[in-house]
């Protein structure tokens, strides 16, 4: 489907955790196509100065026609949203992005999000079968791990401070559980990715990493988003918004 703006009504806009929102949106238009592991750009509208920014979607309901995404409020934009209330309406451009390839057979399928990483990881694991292996990093506390226990999955928690589950990164904690499956789907920071990515390659893991650079279009027309990609063995630049966000892990060149 062609990318379009559309105006959307929020239904939900609820605090989930500090800083962290969660927030309901009726689009026929989205919804109908939304693939997981794409996003949509909402546009802070009470600012007109300020850019549309990227969100990935963390849940599809085709039959209730709504997307799901969950955002931290950082600065002035996600601050703006932060503020929004049930029935308002926002302009999102959707949706934007390649999304993952969700392997449905029933192997062991492993998720790796860190921080804001996790939110596109949810509808992936409500779209898989086979069993369920989710390690979600915080820095401090938690949030989605009951959305991902009820979809079946085995979770496990890292945060840096140890204020929950295990004391230490992502990595850390696959290694001391020996965590092995079939498919890694992750999304989080570039040097979480960079070390899941060796991880997996020691353990013979498929891995696809969701690259959530800083975007300024967002639509493919200026270059602020690029990262350097194996093409036939040879490093080529490409555009996260348009041909990512997602990227086979072998072929991302992390630098
Ligand atoms: C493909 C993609 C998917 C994303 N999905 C989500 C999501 O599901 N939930 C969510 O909360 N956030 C997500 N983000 C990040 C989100 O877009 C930014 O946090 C948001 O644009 C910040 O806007 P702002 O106006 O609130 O903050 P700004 O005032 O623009 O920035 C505040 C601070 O955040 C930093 N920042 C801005 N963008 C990023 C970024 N992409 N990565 C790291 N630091 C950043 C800035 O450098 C600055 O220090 C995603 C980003 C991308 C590219
Ligand atoms: S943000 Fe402009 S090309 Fe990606």
């Amino acid at each position: 489907m062609k990318k379009t703006v559309v105006e959307a009504t929020i239904l939900k806009n609820e605090q989930i955790a500090p800083d962290i929102f969660d927030m309901i949106l009726h689009t026929k238009d989205l919804s109908k196509n939304a693939k997981a592991g794409q996003f949509v750009k909402l546009y802070p509208d009470n600012n007109k100065n300020l850019l549309p920014r990227p969100i990935s979607i963390c849940g599809i309901d085709r039959e209730k026609e709504t997307i799901r995404l969950v955002y931290q409020k950082i600065g002035e934009g996600t601050c703006l949203f932060s503020t929004m209330k049930q029935g308002d309406k926002i302009r999102v451009l959707g949706n934007c992005g390649n999304g993952y390839n969700i392997f449905e057979d029933n192997k062991t399928h492993i998720f790796v999000g860190g921080g804001i990483g996790i939110p596109p990881l949810l509808e992936v694991c409500k779209q898989v079968k086979g069993e369920k292996i989710v390690i979600l990093g915080f820095r401090t506390g938690q949030f989605l791990n009951k959305d991902f226990e009820k979809l079946g999955a085995k979770v496990y928690i890292a945060t840096d401070d140890g204020s929950v589950g295990f004391k230490g990164n992502v990595i850390e904690l696959m290694k001391k559980e020996n965590i092995i499956g079939d498919y890694i789907y992750a999304c989080g920071p570039k040097p979480m990715l960079q070390a899941l990515t060796e991880y997996a390659k020691e353990k013979n893991i498929y891995t696809q990493v969701s690259m959530e650079e800083r975007m300024a279009c967002g639509i493919g027309a200026c270059v602020g988003c690029v990262v350097k990609i194996l093409e036939n063995g040879s490093p080529v630049y490409k555009k996260v918004c348009k041909d990512g966000p997602v990227f086979n892990s072998l072929e991302v060149v992390y630098e």
